[in-house]
């Protein structure tokens, strides 16, 4: 049994170029990859933004966003219409990690809560009623497990199969916790 992070223990950040990540190390090579070597320069392009955590002055997680847009037979509940437009606008988690030396510790959830605190915000300014993810197989229980994320339909053959969450109900239920964290992302 693992001992969790507190919530002020953590912190989200935007990635910099006066941030050093190099001794970043999650489980997933191409994730460790892609915060070294592409992460900024996406950023750049407008393509994506990442967001470093961590636990006082450790790097221990990153979450990566951009945007999407998810159709409505993806998300049909049966035999209820759950949702009624054809498609409806979203923001990806496009990359998420954690350091292998912090798994288990809560980092993860955090990440998750932090994209729904996001897609609030965008929310505000813009439309955004769900957060996607194309998950790894093994991650899929994660999803699942700590952020309510259910699968999309007609992706589940694909080996990143799409994930989804409503943030419509998402927001009843972490609204005391993204409130007390305040502007956190
Ligand atoms: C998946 C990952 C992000 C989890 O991060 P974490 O900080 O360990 O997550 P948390 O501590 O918040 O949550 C861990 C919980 O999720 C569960 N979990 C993790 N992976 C799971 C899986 N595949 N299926 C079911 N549950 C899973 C753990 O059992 C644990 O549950 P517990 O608290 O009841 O023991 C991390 O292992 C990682 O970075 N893996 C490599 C990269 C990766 O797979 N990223 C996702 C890519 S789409």
């Amino acid at each position: 049994m693992h001992t969790l992070f507190s919530y002020d223990e953590l912190k989200i950040v935007p990635y910099t170029e006066r941030r050093d990540v190099s001794l970043f190390e999650s489980r997933t090579e191409d994730l460790n990859a892609f915060l070294k070597e592409d992460a900024l320069e996406n950023q750049k392009e407008l393509i994506n933004k990442t967001f470093l955590c961590y636990h006082f002055n450790q790097l221990v997680g990153y979450i990566t966003f951009t945007t999407d847009i998810i159709e409505k037979e993806e998300v049909q509940k049966e035999g209820r219409i759950r949702v009624k437009y054809g498609e409806y606008p979203a923001i990806k988690i496009a990359r998420l990690a954690v350091d292998k030396k912090y798994e288990g510790k809560g980092v993860g959830g955090f990440l998750l809560l932090a994209a729904v605190g996001k897609a609030l915000k965008i929310s505000d300014e813009v439309g955004c009623r769900f957060i996607t993810v194309d998950s790894k197989q093994d991650s899929i229980g994660f999803y699942e497990k700590r952020g309510g994320f259910e699968l999309a339909k007609k992706r589940k053959n694909k080996p990143y199969p799409t994930m989804y969450l409503d943030i419509l109900p998402a927001i009843e239920k972490t609204k005391p916790i993204t409130t007390e964290l305040g502007d956190f992302i």
